[in-house]
Parts: C-alpha cells; sequence; structure tokens
C-alpha cells in the first residue's frame, strides 16, 4: 500500500519573520513525498504504553496535567503484536561511512537496527535521548529473556570484562536495566569498534523484557551521561566519530517502514532544499536545541513559554510538546480533549488534524503534517458509539524541555553532527 503525504517546511529568514509564516525564496509548502508503508496486519501499537514510556524514561510528572475522567471513554483491549520482517544489514564500501536500516516496530512504536557483537547480529532500538549502550545477554535470567535471541558472550573470542563496572539504567520507578559491562568488537552498518563497552543486564523491567522485537539499546546522546560507574564509556558514536569521513550520524525514519540511519555522511539524495543547522546545548547530554514558537495549520506564529527547549530523540516514540502547546492543537481539533483515564490527549478517529509548526533554532521551522498527529485507535465513545483515536502528540508535563520523538523525526531528514554540535532538519528527499 502506499500513501502521499505532504509534508511543508517553512523557513523564515530570522525570528522577527518568524511571527507570520512569510512566503520566503525557501518556503517549500505544498511539496509531496512519497512514504511506504507495509501492511499492519491489524496491530494498533498503544499510545498510553508509549507515553507512559516517555513520562518514565525523563522522569516526568503528570500529576498537574489539567485533564478530566470521561466517564464515555471505553479503551479497547491492547492487541498482541505480529511479526515484523527483520532487518538486513546494507555494508558499504568505504569504511569511514556506514548505513543501516531502521525498522518500524509494531506500529512505528520503535525502531530497530542491527547491531554485530563480536560477529552476534541482533537487532537493537538507536536511543539519541541516552547514552548508554546494553544488549539483553545470556547473563539475563531466562525468565527475562522471553525467547528472543540473546548475545553469548562465551561464543566470542574478543569478548573482555570490564571488571568491577557496573552500569545502571533507570526510567523512573518502574522500568530500568542493570548488570555488569563488558567490551567486545561492535559493528554497526560496517563501521567497526574494536573496544566498545557495554552493559550486559542481569536484570531488566517487565516493560524491556516483554519487548522481544528489540534486544537492548545503542544510546546515542552525549556520553557525558553514561551510567557506568566507577568510569563513565564511550558511545559507539563517539568512539567512531574520529575515524569517520565527517562526525555525522543521520535519522531518515519511515512511518511503518523501513527507513535508515547513516554514519559519517550526509548523503545530498536523501533530503531536497535547504538544510537548517541548528546549534545543540549538550550540558544536559541531550541533542537539545531550542524550539521557542508554534503555529497550528495556517495560523500565526506563538511563543512556546513553559518549555522553550526540546531534544531530538530518537528513542521516544510521540513528539510530546510544551502543555500549552498540546492544549491550544487539541482546541483545534474537534472532540480533542484531555482525558486522564486515557492518558492523554484523544479525539474521534474522523476529526480532521490541523498540521503543527514549530520553531528549530531561531531563524526555521518545520510543519508535521496532521496525519502524523494520528497515532492509533484507542477506544470507543459510549455515548456516541465513535471510535476515539489517541494522539502522537502529547504534553510534555512538567518537563522543562519538550520532547521530539519518533513522530516529529518521521516527518524530517534529520542530521546529528558533531560539529558545533548541532543539528540540521531539511525535508527528506
Ligand atoms: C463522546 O461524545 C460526546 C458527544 O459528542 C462528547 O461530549 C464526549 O466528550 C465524548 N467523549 C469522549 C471520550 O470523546
Ligand atoms: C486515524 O487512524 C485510524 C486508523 O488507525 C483511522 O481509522 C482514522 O480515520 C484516522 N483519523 C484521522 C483523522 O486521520
Ligand atoms: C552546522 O554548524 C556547525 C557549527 O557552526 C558546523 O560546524 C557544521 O559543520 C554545520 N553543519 C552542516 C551540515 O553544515
Amino acid at each position: 500500500m502506499q500513501f502521499v503525504l505532504f509534508l511543508a517546511m517553512l523557513f523564515s529568514l530570522s525570528f522577527n519573520a518568524l511571527s507570520l509564516p512569510v512566503d520566503s525564496p525557501n518556503h517549500l509548502q505544498g511539496r509531496s513525498f512519497k512514504v511506504q508503508r507495509v501492511k499492519r496486519d491489524g496491530y494498533v501499537s498503544h499510545g498510553p504504553t508509549a507515553l507512559r514510556k516517555a513520562y518514565r524514561k525523563f522522569g516526568i510528572d503528570t500529576a498537574n496535567l489539567n485533564g478530566v475522567d470521561v466517564s464515555d471513554f471505553q479503551p479497547f483491549e491492547t492487541k498482541h503484536a505480529t511479526h515484523v520482517k527483520a532487518a538486513k544489514e546494507d555494508v558499504e564500501d568505504s569504511e569511514q561511512t556506514g548505513a543501516v536500516d531502521a525498522t518500524s516496530v509494531d506500529g512505528d512504536v520503535e525502531f530497530v537496527s542491527p547491531v554485530n557483537i563480536g560477529g552476534q547480529t541482533l537487532d537493537m532500538n538507536f536511543d539519541s535521548g541516552s547514552a548508554d549502550m546494553w544488549v539483553m545477554s545470556s547473563r539475563l535470567p531466562k525468565s527475562l529473556r522471553n525467547s528472543r535471541t540473546v548475545y553469548e558472550p562465551s561464543k566470542s573470542s574478543t569478548f573482555e570484562e570490564l571488571k568491577g563496572s557496573t552500569f545502571e539504567i533507570r526510567y523512573g520507578d518502574s522500568s530500568y536495566a542493570n548488570g555488569p559491562v563488558g567490551k567486545d568488537v561492535v559493528s554497526i552498518g560496517g563501521i567497526e569498534v574494536a573496544g566498545q563497552a557495554f552493559g550486559l543486564p542481569t536484570d531488566v523491567s517487565q516493560t524491556f523484557a516483554e519487548d522481544t522485537k528489540s534486544n537492548g539499546l545503542v544510546g546515542l546522546g552525549f556520553s557525558s551521561i553514561n551510567t557506568v560507574t566507577p568510569e563513565k564509556q564511550n558511545t559507539f558514536f563517539d568512539n567512531v566519530a574520529p575515524n569517520l569521513d565527517e562526525p555525522v550520524f543521520t535519522a531518515r525514519l519511515l512511518s511503518n517502514g523501513v527507513g535508515e540511519y547513516e554514519f559519517g555522511t550526509v548523503d545530498p539524495e536523501k533530503y531536497r532544499g535547504v538544510m537548517a543547522n541548528v546549534s545543540v546545548d549538550s550540558s544536559n547530554g541531550f541533542w537539545e536545541f531550542e524550539s521557542a514558537q508554534y503555529a497550528i495549520g495556517e495560523g500565526p506564529f506563538h511563543p512556546i513559554t513553559r518549555a522553550p527547549q526540546a531534544i531530538a530523540d530518537t528513542g521516544t516514540s510521540l513528539m510530546m510538546v510544551s502543555p500549552e502547546v498540546a492544549e491550544a492543537y487539541y482546541k483545534q481539533v474537534k472532540g480533542g480533549l484531555y482525558a486522564k483515564n486515557a492518558n492523554g490527549y484523544i479525539f474521534p478517529c474522523t476529526s480532521s488534524l490541523p498540521s503543527l509548526s514549530v520553531a528549530v533554532g531561531p531563524g526555521y521551522s518545520a510543519t508535521i503534517p496532521g496525519s502524523f498527529m494520528n497515532w492509533s485507535e484507542v477506544g470507543t465513545n459510549t455515548t456516541t458509539g465513535e471510535t476515539v483515536c489517541y494522539g502522537g502528540l502529547q504534553s510534555s508535563g512538567s518537563s522543562s524541555m519538550a520532547i521530539y520523538g519518533d513522530v516529529f523525526l518521521k516527518a524530517l531528514f534529520v542530521v546529528f553532527d558533531k560539529r558545533g554540535p548541532s543539528l540540521g532538519f531539511a525535508a527528506p528527499a
């Protein structure tokens, strides 16, 4: 099945110009691009779970989100995940650049890519919002492996224990992974790091154990937030950057399809038009940038006051915006409301969804099509009998930063650049 979606990126030339969506030579609105979709096999990705995961990851307190318990909301049963075809490795000739598939899992809940550790290939989730690599291995009790393929250090001649080191990643109270740390040859898209450190959890929370599509995380945030003690370890990207043609990786995530991460090069074939180069504040360990204005549909730009900084996070499914942006957005959606018992913003599935533009840096904005804001069917309105949908756009609650996850990133071609550091945003080719 093939859908044609529309992406509009509005580039304004100065901060002031952003207060109105002016037509500039860089105005790309109305151009189309194609998104390949694969059949969903009846799987419905579970929005509230995706949102809870993100809230936990960033320790967000949702107690003071304004919302009501809606008595006529009846949630659907969560359906079981169906098989998603395995990603295949795509090795480039050059040793200094490499590309790897990013395969959508369960309706874009996450994207997984093949990673080779000591000769063993496992599907893992690349997470630009954390800085630990950890892999499910034979060190994990059988009860938590859930019949997945695990990495077996004893079968790798290049594995080394990092004696005395432990890692502990904790996303709030209920989601975690911890255990000893080892080193091995890690190869992604044909780019190799000889002594890459990674965690070998002896314990993970049920949320990780149940997610059998992913065998661990590859943190692509800044190494300053790596959790290994007594000595922090570098991420794969930090280790490999000096050997790359350019110290970058790029992300092209495709909704319900197979996109790509590429290391070491910015492929001019992958995007078109202007690339917005935005400076990054890495002091919190994230790919954090200024995003201080928003506009809904064709409307004017408004300032974002509660959380005017955002992070580009490939490891979060949804786009979580400053509370006032979420509130303003769903005011423009017929029947849109924040329902506490649905754990987020919901709307009748037949409502039309406007696009959302957010500033990226002081001089540019990116427009996310309304269709991307429709995460999944989530329940029934027992008054009207209508199907209710869950928003791909949700509030970032008490967080001091917005979290622009996959719902945002899927609309763009994104460059994560150590120079600066900076982020590049462009319309995908
Ligand atoms: C169900 O529909 C009624 C009537 O349109 C509306 O007032 C109510 O808020 C809706 N409830 C939900 C959960 O959407
Ligand atoms: C949202 O997606 C559901 C399927 O998941 C579809 O039935 C519905 O029509 C969509 N609604 C909008 C407004 O795009
Ligand atoms: C973006 O800006 C930074 C800092 O000014 C620079 O080092 C980097 O090369 C630029 N990136 C691109 C892709 O132009």
